[in-house]
């Protein structure tokens, strides 16, 4: 594993997310308050892109069924949440009966925390070890 170059400090603004690939890894990068953290940009429950999501403090939320993981530790801080669409009520019945057994089934889904790798950040520059 070596340090490799991801990143302009100037593409990563605070509060901000970016999707970078490293030797084929899909990596998370994030401003955390100036501190730049790395993890896996595929969500440990459906892989959904992370980096899609959204960043709140230290918390990154999946933006497919919104689990919650620390983007300091890549520890998942919340499970999956069963979403309810607006309008599902006024759609057909085996439709309705169709999403709640794909919820079901996706509940039982484990959620694994991400892997965390190493940042340093030199001048302008944010390097990730892989
Ligand atoms: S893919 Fe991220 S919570 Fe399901």
């Amino acid at each position: 594993m070596s340090f490799i170059e991801a990143a302009s400090v100037d593409d990563l603004p605070v509060g901000t997310m970016k999707h970078v690939e490293i030797r084929g890894i899909e990596i998370a990068l994030a401003n955390v308050n100036g501190t730049v953290y790395a993890v896996s940009d595929r969500c440990g429950h459906q892989n959904a892109s992370l980096s899609k999501g959204k960043l709140d403090g230290k918390i990154i939320t999946c933006p497919l069924h919104h689990a919650q993981f620390d983007v300091t530790t890549g520890k998942m801080v919340s499970g999956m949440v069963e979403l309810s669409l607006p309008g599902m009520d006024r759609t057909p019945k085996k439709f309705q009966d169709a999403l709640k057994a794909i919820g079901e089934l996706t509940s039982h889904i484990k959620t694994h925390d991400l892997p965390p790798f190493p940042v340093k950040v030199a001048g302008n520059r944010i390097f990730v070890k892989v």
